[in-house]
């Protein structure tokens, strides 16, 4: 374990540090369903987790130290904000919403995966994806921080934010090892595959419709949007994704 990026995320991962009278208090009402989003999308961790697998991720010695901690580490998160709304399985049902396109592309992508291991600059396109999905999830915890009422939970969500720096800059330190060493045929395929299969996380679990019937109320905050769209901005400096836009791409779809 010689690289520097997996000795300093080895070395800092742990519990999330909350109190538990953090559940004897609710959350403000309007928060409630984009709670719930993100308590869904946390927990679908375990499938995405699955996939890395299947998608043979492990066989990378830097991966292989990250992911096992990473998925508990979204597993918590998942775990502590559905004990937070009282999740329950009915109301998640409520926010999931998957069109017939949607279900296809899933079913065709999920069964792609043992071959697309083989594509050049997977890892790549795992880490790129990972970058723009740890930012969204920064920039909400952030958000929520700012709306909740008690310290406590205040608190919570600045420390759920602060893991998910540490994963954005993991991802981050891996997507420039790998650029740094790519070949033109490895830089091309993780630009087509991002520029063709990239959605924001969430996406997956909850449906397109999902996503925005649970994010669009939190993302009229134009302040927020603003820093949402130049989340952009972190994949530029790799040659594979510089100027794709992916989310400004997401977001002007559902406007035009
Ligand atoms: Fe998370
Ligand atoms: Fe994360």
């Amino acid at each position: 374990m010689s690289d520097t990026y997996v000795e300093d995320f080895v070395r800092n991962w742990g519990r999330l540090e909350y109190q538990a009278s953090i559940f004897e208090n609710s959350l403000p009402s309007h928060l409630i369903e984009v709670v719930s989003a993100a308590a869904i999308a946390e927990l679908f961790t375990v499938v995405e987790a699955r996939k890395t697998q299947t998608l043979g991720m492990y066989r990378f010695s830097d991966l292989s130290e990250f992911l096992p901690i990473w998925e508990a580490e979204e597993s918590e998160h998942g775990r502590v904000l559905a004990r937070l709304v009282n999740l329950d399985e009915a109301y998640s049902k409520t926010l999931i919403s998957f069109s017939l396109f949607e279900k296809c592309r899933n079913w065709v992508v999920t069964k792609s995966l043992p071959i697309a291991r083989y594509l050049p600059g997977m890892d790549f396109v795992l880490c790129a994806t990972g970058v723009i999905a740890e930012q969204l999830t920064i920039l909400l915890y952030n958000e929520i921080a700012k709306q909740v009422a008690i310290d406590e939970h205040r608190e919570l969500f600045h420390a759920l934010a602060r893991q998910e720096g540490r994963h954005l800059r993991f991802y981050k330190a891996v997507c420039k090892d790998r650029v740094s060493r790519q070949n033109a045929l490895s830089r091309t395929c993780s630009r087509v595959l991002m520029r063709l299969f990239w959605l924001p996380v969430g996406v997956d679990c909850l449906g397109e419709s999902g996503w925005h019937k649970c994010f669009d109320p939190i993302l009229m905050d134009q302040d927020l949007l603003l820093r949402l769209r130049a989340s952009d901005d972190l994949l530029d400096e790799f040659a594979p994704t510089a100027g794709l836009h992916l989310m400004n791409r997401f977001l002007d779809q559902r406007h035009s």
